[in-house]
């Protein structure tokens, strides 16, 4: 979040968003190149949870699609494999993070990005990120419930 001053400075604070890493990516070891840029980029990696999700979870996760066209297919591709959730910590993290991965169509996403370089089509796009025009932390509270949290 960007926060203005009555000086007129910008102050940019430091913020937790949350990566997940899909089953296409871990199935396809992608796992050390993506912590790789994302730490090439000067995020902290605050927690890390590696989960095979239940359906029921699944649904829950995603509860914002439910209704969509593809909720159904997203649940069943997200509960093929285990995925990696990352807590991760940065300057603007949370619009930080949406560029890194790029848009969410890997044949719309900007060149350099993750799912640029990774994804395969929309569904199988090999990372989530917290959108923040949604509700970061619920998703974090999600994978890193705040009571079951290595740090603070
Ligand atoms: P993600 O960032 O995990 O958020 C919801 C996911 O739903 C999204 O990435 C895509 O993988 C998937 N998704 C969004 N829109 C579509 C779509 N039109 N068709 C299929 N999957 C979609």
């Amino acid at each position: 979040m960007t926060n203005f001053g009555k000086s007129g400075i910008i102050y940019v604070t430091t913020e937790r968003t949350l990566l997940v890493i899909k089953p296409d990516g871990v199935k396809r070891n992608l796992i050390g190149e993506i912590i790789k840029r994302v730490e090439n980029d000067n995020f902290k990696i605050v927690d890390l949870n590696f989960i095979h999700l239940s359906r029921k979870q699944a649904a829950e996760f995603y509860k914002i699609h439910k209704g969509k066209d593809f909720f159904l297919p997203l649940v069943n591709f997200i509960i093929e494999g285990p995925v990696l959730a990352l807590l991760l910590q940065r300057k603007n993290g949370q619009n930080r993070l949406r560029k890194l991965i790029g848009a969410t169509d890997p044949k719309k996403a900007e060149t350099g990005t993750i799912r640029a370089d990774f994804g395969t089509s929309i569904r199988r796009n090999v990372v989530h990120a917290a959108n923040p025009k949604e509700n970061p932390p619920r998703e974090i509270n999600f994978f890193f419930p705040k009571k079951k949290r290595r740090s603070e």
